[in-house]
């Protein structure tokens, strides 16, 4: 055989040998690499040690769904379900990476309570997690920010660095070279409460001031408006202290739920059933 007529079957072979080349490029499975560009943050991994601590820090348990929003390759959302036992969803908008997280999960044997959705996180309802993490920007915490505060009170968010600006963290810790903050989701408490069950007082009036989860205001009694001493807000629980009119220390724990407080009010040695209605 003559090179002329050896051409055909050469160039047959080249040509399958770089269409196999092809198809091996096509097929090869998808692996993310660190600073590629995402919707509206890059992909960059927390480190294992700053998840679990994000983790901690949120108290995670079996009880918990978790929701991470930007769930990159699912490091987060899988750490919840196999070493916290809690259900996880992450929302992803980069399908390739959701698929690859989804993966991860089923090898890690946690797919019954892990899962990804490929989705945009302004988009997407997480209003059922108790737990939020991120790993975004400050600028999207900020965003962020109206949708997590109205949130269940008593929700966790954690974040792997970056603020919510005038919204200060419940807490702050570090693992590796990296940073953590906790929030957690104040009940909305700003108002005027009518509240009775004083310890033998007319009907007082409680006046609420609220930064997030910075409290302040006034109690009137009889007539006489002393300022509220301690007050303190966790979640949906609120107390303080004040001066009745006779001088005498009284404080009040109680919890907050749709425009209504109930606890107890100490006075004079005894601690009583206390009620209030915002008006
Ligand atoms: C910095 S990475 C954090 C990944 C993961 N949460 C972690 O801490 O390891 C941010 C992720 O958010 C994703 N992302 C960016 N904009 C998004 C959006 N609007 N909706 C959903 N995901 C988004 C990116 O593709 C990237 O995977």
């Amino acid at each position: 055989m003559n090179l002329s007529s050896r051409l055909p079957v050469l160039c047959l072979v080249l040509f399958g040998l770089s269409g196999a080349a092809q198809l091996a490029r096509a097929e090869a499975p998808f692996q993310p690499v660190p600073h590629q560009a995402g919707k509206d943050v890059i992909w960059l991994p927390t480190s294992q040690s700053l998840v679990d601590e994000m983790l901690t820090m949120a108290k995670v348990t079996s009880k918990d769904l978790v929701y991470d929003l930007g769930s990159g390759d699912g490091i987060i959302a899988v750490t919840a379900g196999k070493k916290f036992g809690a259900r996880a969803i992450g929302i992803e908008f980069n399908p390739k990476m959701a698929e690859f997280a989804t993966q991860r999960a089923k090898k890690e044997g946690v797919a019954d309570k892990v899962s990804f959705i490929n989705g945009d996180i302004f988009a997407e309802d997480f209003s059922q997690a108790t737990v939020v993490t991120m790993y975004l920007l400050p600028t999207l915490n900020l965003r962020l920010r109206p949708t997590l505060l109205d949130m269940k009170p008593g929700t966790r968010i954690v974040s792997h660095a970056f603020s919510m600006q005038e919204w200060e963290p419940d807490q702050t810790s570090t693992a590796g070279s990296g940073s953590a903050y906790l929030w957690i989701v104040p009940a909305k408490v700003a108002g005027v409460w009518d509240i009775k069950g004083l310890e033998g007082a007319a009907p007082g009036k409680l006046t609420l001031h609220q930064s997030f989860q910075q409290i302040g205001g006034t109690m009137t009694v009889a007539g006489v408006s002393q300022p509220l001493l301690g007050a303190q807000l966790s979640a949906d629980k609120l107390s303080f202290s004040f001066f009745g009119p006779d001088k005498v220390m009284q404080s009040i724990t109680a919890t907050v739920a749709a425009g209504n407080l109930s606890g107890m009010h100490t006075a004079y040695g005894t601690t009583k059933a206390v009620e209030a209605k915002r008006l």
